[in-house]
Formats: structure tokens, C-alpha cells, sequence
């Protein structure tokens, strides 16, 4: 969505026409959020810059039949290495020699994930936050491989859609995720242990911290699958690290599939 608003051609892809049609209908959505504040007294250029991103936009289910017109490749599936690497490997065959790999994964090492290609120079992380048509920040991370004009490539693009760079080296969960999530997690336990109520904490943090979102609000929002595949990665890494360690209620809440506000009850329910 924020490629194609700032003039981008991109092809969307995702396995199935429902999911297709599911993210087409959820940037329609968000795109009059955007321009209803953008365009507040200019309905028509609104209308027009709704119109213009939209038909920059196109989805496919077959990602190998439109990489060979790709310049960069944002891979952002499910967190799970195995997957991401064999996506990798099979549009390594099928892109053009120039063409720029980059990955939003949340956590996972993006050396082991250009190392299943064979462009590891043209090859980086690409991180953006929820909800990305309204944060600023995209982590660019170079690894050992990655090279300085597929670095600066990278830091082109994140400017050219509208978005403030950091630059972080390829450790686990960059910059954000290494605060954020061992910071969510300690809500969890402090939740877990009886020390306070997941509202109180939420309230706390949000009047004693000035943070837009609560723990668990934000834990909901980010969805408890992704969080959990975070941590597990992370724990599975580093054992003994305390602030690693998995929670049996997030466990608890996962497997029962209370994933979050996508599945309508997470922490909270959502109706
Ligand atoms: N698309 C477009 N606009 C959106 C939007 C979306 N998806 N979501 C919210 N907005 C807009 C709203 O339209 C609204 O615009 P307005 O000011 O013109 O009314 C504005 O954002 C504020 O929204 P709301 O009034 O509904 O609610 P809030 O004031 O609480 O703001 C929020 C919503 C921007 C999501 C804010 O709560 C926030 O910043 N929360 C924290 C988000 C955060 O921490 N993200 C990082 C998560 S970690 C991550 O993503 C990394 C990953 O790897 C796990």
C-alpha cells in the first residue's frame, strides 16, 4: 500500500484469491483513513489519489511468473525460517540478476535467509511496524554480505515511500523488537504471576509511559501467533535468557487460536 501511494508499481502476491481480495479490500479501507485526513478539504484529489495507488497495485498467486519484472522483493509470510528460505531459493532462480531481496521477518536471522540464494550481496531486511501506513520507521539491515549500493538501495526506497531508515546490524529482533518484545513479555509475567491486572497494566503504561498502546493491546494487535514464533525463535537461540523464556499463557492463548484482534479475541475480545 504505502509502495503503490508513493507511485510504486507492485504486484501483490499471496496463495489464494480469498487472501487476495481480504488485502485488497483491507487497503482499500485504509486508504480512506489516509485520505480523509491527507485530503481533509480536497475530496476530489483524495478520489484521485485513491484511484492513482490503486491502479499501481495489481496481485498474483504465482510469484515466480511475475519476479522476473521485480526490482525488489519484500517477502513478509509466515515467521518461519524453513518457509521464507524456500520461497527464497525457488524466486533466486527465476529474478533478474539485479534484483534486490529484502525480508520484513520480525526476528529471524537475515544472513540465514540470504544464504538460501545466491545473490547474498543483493540481499538485506527491510522492517516495517504496524500499522506501516502510519509508522515512520523502517529497519534497514545490512548483513556481513549484504553490499553498500544494495545497502543504499534500500535506504533510497524506505525514503522513497515516506518512511524514516535506521540501520541496525543482523541481530536478533534489531532495534524495536529487541526492547519491545522482552518488554511485552514481562507484562505477560507480571500478568501471569497475579501482580496486576492485564487492564491496569495496560493503563499504567499507557498514562505512566505515554505509550499509544498497552502491553496487551499492542500484543493483540501485533498478533499472538507472531509474537510467539518471536520468542520461540529467540528462546530456542538462547536458553538460559530469562527474558527469552516462553509464557504458558501465551502458549495456552495460541493453541486455543486466540490469536489476537485478527481471530476477534486475544488477551481482550473484539467484536
Ligand atoms: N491505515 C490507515 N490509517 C490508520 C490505520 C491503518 N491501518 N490505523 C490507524 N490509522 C489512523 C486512523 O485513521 C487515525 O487517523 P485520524 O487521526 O485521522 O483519525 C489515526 O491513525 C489514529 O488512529 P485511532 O484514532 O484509531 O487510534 P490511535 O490514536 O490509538 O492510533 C495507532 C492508532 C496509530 C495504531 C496507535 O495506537 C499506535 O501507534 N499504537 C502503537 C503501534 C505500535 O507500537 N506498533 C509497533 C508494533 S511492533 C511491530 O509492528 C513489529 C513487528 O515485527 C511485530
Amino acid at each position: 500500500q504505502v509502495a503503490a501511494a508513493s507511485g510504486h508499481t507492485v504486484v501483490l502476491v499471496d496463495q489464494s484469491d480469498e487472501i487476495l481480495k481480504k488485502s485488497a479490500k483491507g487497503i482499500e479501507e485504509s486508504l480512506k483513513r489516509v485520505t480523509k485526513k491527507k485530503f481533509a478539504d480536497k475530496p476530489e484529489a483524495g478520489a484521485e489519489f485513491i484511484e492513482k495507488t490503486l491502479k499501481n497495485l495489481t496481485t498474483s498467486t504465482d510469484a515466480v511468473a511475475v519476479v522476473h519484472s521485480t526490482d525488489l522483493v519484500i517477502e513478509a509470510i509466515v515467521e518461519n525460517q524453513e518457509i521464507k528460505k524456500e520461497l527464497f531459493k525457488r524466486l533466486d532462480k527465476f529474478a533478474p540478476e539485479h534484483t534486490i531481496f529484502a525480508s520484513n521477518t520480525s526476528s529471524l536471522q537475515i544472513t540465514q535467509l540470504a544464504n538460501s540464494t545466491t545473490r547474498q550481496d543483493r540481499f538485506g531486511g527491510l522492517h516495517f511496524f504496524n500499522p506501516v501506513p502510519m509508522m515512520k520507521l523502517v529497519e534497514v539491515i545490512k548483513t556481513p554480505m549484504t553490499s553498500q549500493k544494495t545497502f543504499e538501495s534500500l535506504v533510497d526506497f524506505s525514503k522513497a515511500v515516506g518512511k524514516s531508515p535506521v540501520s541496525c546490524k543482523d541481530t536478533p529482533g534489531f532495534i524495536v523488537n529487541r526492547l519491545l518484545v522482552p518488554y511485552m513479555m514481562e507484562a505477560v509475567r507480571l500478568f501471569e504471576r497475579g501482580d496486576a491486572s492485564k487492564e491496569d497494566i495496560d493503563v499504567a503504561m499507557k498514562l505512566g509511559a505515554g505509550y499509544p498502546m498497552g502491553p496487551f493491546e499492542l500484543l493483540d494487535y501485533v498478533g499472538l501467533d507472531t509474537s510467539k514464533y518471536i520468542i520461540d525463535g529467540w528462546h530456542s537461540l538462547e536458553p538460559n535468557n530469562p527474558l527469552f523464556a516462553p509464557s504458558p499463557l501465551l502458549n495456552k492463548l495460541v493453541e486455543e487460536k486466540k490469536l489476537g484482534k485478527k481471530t476477534g479475541e486475544g488477551f481482550y475480545k473484539y467484536k
